[in-house]
């Protein structure tokens, strides 16, 4: 199967239902993001407006509500805490765009691109510090606990990503510690969030790891996408992690398995970062010979598999339904 097909094979899954249950919170969320960062400094407000009101699927937002509704939660705390999410998240791209010198973001000029590197690095501090005022403005000690142990692993992964790059024969398990501390820490956290406003604490494990789950196979497919997408759908630009020697698993797979000459193309491309304007062709035409792509994918739908089995101790409803679909969608997500 070619590496597009695999992508499109089951991506028929949607996030409208459950858009649709937490549809009026989420405009809490945003109303509360964009409150914030009306500053009178117009750079911070120019910038975090550009990333903001771009769009973005608000998934980990959105995952804290729906975790919430599933946990029977009627109260408030849901909203500040969903919009701390939110802004970690958004800080975390700001700087990752710079890191990774990407040009294109939901589908507009990167932040970067547009006001430079200084002015992103700046405002994503500025959005962490919001993260943190809305966390502690929570005044639990546990819910501050979860996200500032999130903000530090992200960091954490970010860093150990860069300490890969350029290595195609890094390890699969280092790989996955990346994935598991850059991405999926800030999914699992908010799905723990939904049982800890709760107060049901017997939830919190299953929506800690269900969250664990559906993040780990959210980045394969991202890593999966950046070599096999649609770029207008996606809104980012395909071949930014080739370009920038990152080491993703489809790369590890490919070199893996490659031969003499290809594990020298690898080397040079990725490891000396020697690259000519056809390398990116020749990449992913190696990746499909060696069913990379498709491979990446599977791995990832062993993670949906896990995250269906940590709702199954839930009782049937929207809530959990909605929730089964987020899983299908980040098993074949295109964008
Ligand atoms: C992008 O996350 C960063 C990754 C973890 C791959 P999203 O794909 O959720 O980005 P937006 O918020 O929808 O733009
Ligand atoms: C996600 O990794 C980075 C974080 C969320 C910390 P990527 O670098 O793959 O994300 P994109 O592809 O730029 O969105
Ligand atoms: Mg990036
Ligand atoms: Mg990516």
């Amino acid at each position: 199967m070619t590496s597009q097909a695999a992508l499109k094979q089951a991506n028929t899954a949607s996030l409208d239902a459950l858009y649709g249950l937490v549809q009026s919170d989420l405009r809490r969320v945003d109303d509360l993001i964009l409150g914030r960062v009306r500053e009178e400094i117009p750079l911070i407000h120019g910038v975090a407006q550009h990333i903001i009101a771009s769009g973005g699927k608000r998934i980990r937002p959105a995952l804290l509500l729906i975790s919430a509704q599933l946990c029977g939660y009627t109260g408030e705390r849901h909203i500040r805490l969903a919009g701390a999410v939110e802004f970690i998240h958004t800080a975390t791209l700001l700087h990752d765009d710079v890191v990774d010198e990407s040009r294109l973001r939901r589908g507009l000029a990167t932040a970067n691109a547009t006001f430079g590197n200084k002015a992103s690095i700046l405002v994503g501090d500025f959005l962490l510090g919001q993260a943190f005022q809305l966390m502690v403005g929570d005044g639990s000690l546990k819910s501050l606990k979860i996200l500032s142990d999130a903000a530090a692993i992200i960091a954490r992964g970010e860093l150990l990503q860069m300490m890969t790059e350029g290595e195609p024969a890094t390890a699969i398990a280092t790989y996955l510690e990346v994935i598991s501390a850059k991405t999926a820490v800030l999914f699992s956290a908010a799905c723990e969030l939904g049982a800890v406003v709760a107060g049901t604490d017997a939830r919190e494990t299953p929506l800690r790891e269900f969250g664990s789950h559906i993040g780990m196979a959210f980045q394969l497919i991202d890593d999966a996408l950046d070599y096999a997408a649609n770029q207008v759908k996606l809104g980012k630009t395909v071949g930014d992690d080739f370009r920038e020697g990152k080491i993703t698993l489809p790369v590890i797979l490919a070199y893996g398995d490659g031969n003499p000459e290809e594990k020298a193309f690898w080397q040079r491309t990725l490891g000396s970062r020697e690259q000519e304007p056809n390398d990116l062709a020749t990449a992913q035409r190696c990746l499909q010979k060696h069913d990379a792509i498709a491979r990446t994918i599977a791995l990832a739908g062993e993670y949906c598999h896990k995250a269906r089995q940590s709702l199954s101790g839930f009782a049937a409803g929207p809530a959990r339904a909605a929730m089964l679909d987020i899983v299908d969608f980040c098993a074949a997500r295109s964008y």
